[in-house]
């Protein structure tokens, strides 16, 4: 005896108004139907298939390894996604057949092998929840107790619409029971479709069907509008913020912290609100991440300090400080101790151990190295208009205010360049280099200027 998942993910989303197949919206950084499949592979089946119409390439293509896509077309309907995925399972009499909607990304394993549990003894076996507004899902409809079908709500008469007891499209299956039961299906219904839900109907005609309660309405909360997909993303948010709390992650406000579930973060970080870290961003013990931080596949090192800033691929070293007002861009690493501050943004860039960008530069394509200084208003210009060239700063270095690094250039260790310069040339180690016209004064100008108004006048 087997266990073969089939996930339902052919359907259009039309209330998504969206050109994305609506199981590839993201929630936490993973598409909706990756969270369906990592619930799935909880119960390590034998074999899962995913169900694939609209934009199936684009679903397909996202799916792990020892996943099958099926391709349901047209679309007529879950009944009729579910035959799709039988015929291509050969097969399944005395199999259980897990069937799981591809837009329930908060569904649990537990929940799942509950279900499956429940099956032994039966031909089927369904999840329900009661729910306070129950409008738009199909109701489960008992006699005696005995689960006897479900009607969907568009077919529903008024006194059934009254049920709060919903079916949440996920149901465990006899093989050889849903074989037949498919078989007796047909599209007379509002929507001209087959309905998977008429084959509980069906099955428990002849047979039993058990109703496997889940008491969270939430975990088996459906996505079929940005409503919906909100919400959960709200819940998903809160069950990984409460995580990161348990594990020592201290937030200033819980409600405005965005983490991907791909994130990892040490017990001891501090996390202020409108902080978001995407993709693979690690943040190290004792680092201070906002208000007001983006960070996406970046690290950020044990006691930085990182505030009103945008981190993409960027590395921040142990004690490094990052901001307010800085942009890393992909290829930036500050070593333990460096500092990019105000209004400086970086990319392909490497600032050496205790080295400081403090205010207002551009460092692109550059390599600076151990405690060097980099003046207010520094601008290495990398792009020629055709490519780009590298600036290399050595260590201790000094660079004057507004200086211009005309790549490729190479400033030795402990070498200056002088406030307002325009550097083209290599500058050796312990040099200063100026290149600036002289000053001059006009003594009494004002004193005159004012004369000649007069005189004017
Ligand atoms: C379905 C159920 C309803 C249940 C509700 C919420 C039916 C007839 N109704 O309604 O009882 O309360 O889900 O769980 O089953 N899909 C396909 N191929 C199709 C049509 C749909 O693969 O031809 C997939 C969709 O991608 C989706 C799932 O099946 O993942 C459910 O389809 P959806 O259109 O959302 O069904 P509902 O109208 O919500
Ligand atoms: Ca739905």
């Amino acid at each position: 005896m087997s266990l073969r998942v089939l996930v339902l993910a052919a359907g259009r989303g039309t209330r998504m108004r969206s050109e994305l197949p609506k199981v590839l919206f993201p929630v936490a950084g993973r598409t909706l139907l990756a969270w369906v499949l990592d619930a799935v592979a909880g119960l390590s089946p034998d074999e899962t298939v995913v169900v694939v119409g609209h934009g199936a390439d684009r679903v397909a293509e996202t799916l792990p390894a020892g996943v099958r896509p099926v391709v349901q077309e047209p679309q007529l309907g879950t009944g009729h996604a579910a035959m799709a995925a039988l015929e291509s399972l050969g097969e399944v009499a005395g199999d259980t057949i897990l069937v799981v909607p591809g837009d329930t990304p908060l569904l649990r394993p537990e929940t799942l092998r509950s279900l499956v549990e429940g099956l032994p003894g039966a031909a089927a076996a369904l999840l329900t929840t009661r729910m306070a507004d129950p409008a738009g899902y199909g109701r489960v409809c008992r006699e005696g107790g005995r689960v006897v079908g479900i009607v969907e709500d568009r077919d529903a008469t008024a006194e059934q619409r009254a049920i709060t007891e919903v079916a949440v499209s996920t149901y465990a299956f006899e093989g050889a029971a849903l074989g037949g039961a498919l078989a007796g299906l047909a599209p007379d219904n509002d929507q001209g479709e087959y309905y998977l839900t008429d084959a509980v109907g069906l099955l428990a005609a002849s047979g039993t069907v058990r109703g496997v309660p889940v008491t969270d309405p939430a975990e088996v909360q459906g996505i079929n509008s940005h409503g919906q997909l909100a919400q959960v993303a709200a819940e998903v948010r809160r069950r990984i913020n409460a995580a990161w709390m348990e594990a020592g992650v201290w937030m200033l406000d819980p409600d405005r912290v965005y983490l991907e579930a791909a994130v990892s973060l040490e017990a001891g970080v501090c996390l202020y609100p409108e902080v978001h870290l995407e993709g693979t961003t690690r943040v190290g013990a004792g680092a201070v991440v906002g208000p007001q931080v983006f960070a996406a596949d970046s690290s950020i090192g044990p006691e930085a300090r990182v505030w009103y800033s945008v981190l993409r691929g960027a590395e921040v070293g142990e004690g490094a400080q990052v901001g307010p007002f800085a942009s890393l861009r992909p290829g930036t690493r500050l070593a333990a101790g460096a500092k990019a501050g105000t209004f400086v943004e970086t990319k392909n860039t490497v600032v050496g151990r205790g080295s400081k960008v403090p205010h207002l530069s551009y460092l692109g394509d550059a390599t600076i190295g151990e405690d060097s200084n980099i003046g207010a208003g520094t601008i290495t210009c990398n792009y020629d208009g055709r490519e780009k060239h590298r600036t290399v700063i050595g260590d201790r270095v000094f660079i004057g205010s507004d200086t211009m690094l005309v790549a490729p250039v190479e400033i030795g260790d402990d070498a200056y360049t002088g406030a307002g310069s325009v550097i083209t040339r290599d500058v050796p180690p312990g040099a200063l280099a100026v290149e600036r016209s002289p000053q001059q004064e006009v003594p009494g100008y004002a004193a005159k200027r004012a004369r000649r108004t007069q005189e004017k006048g």
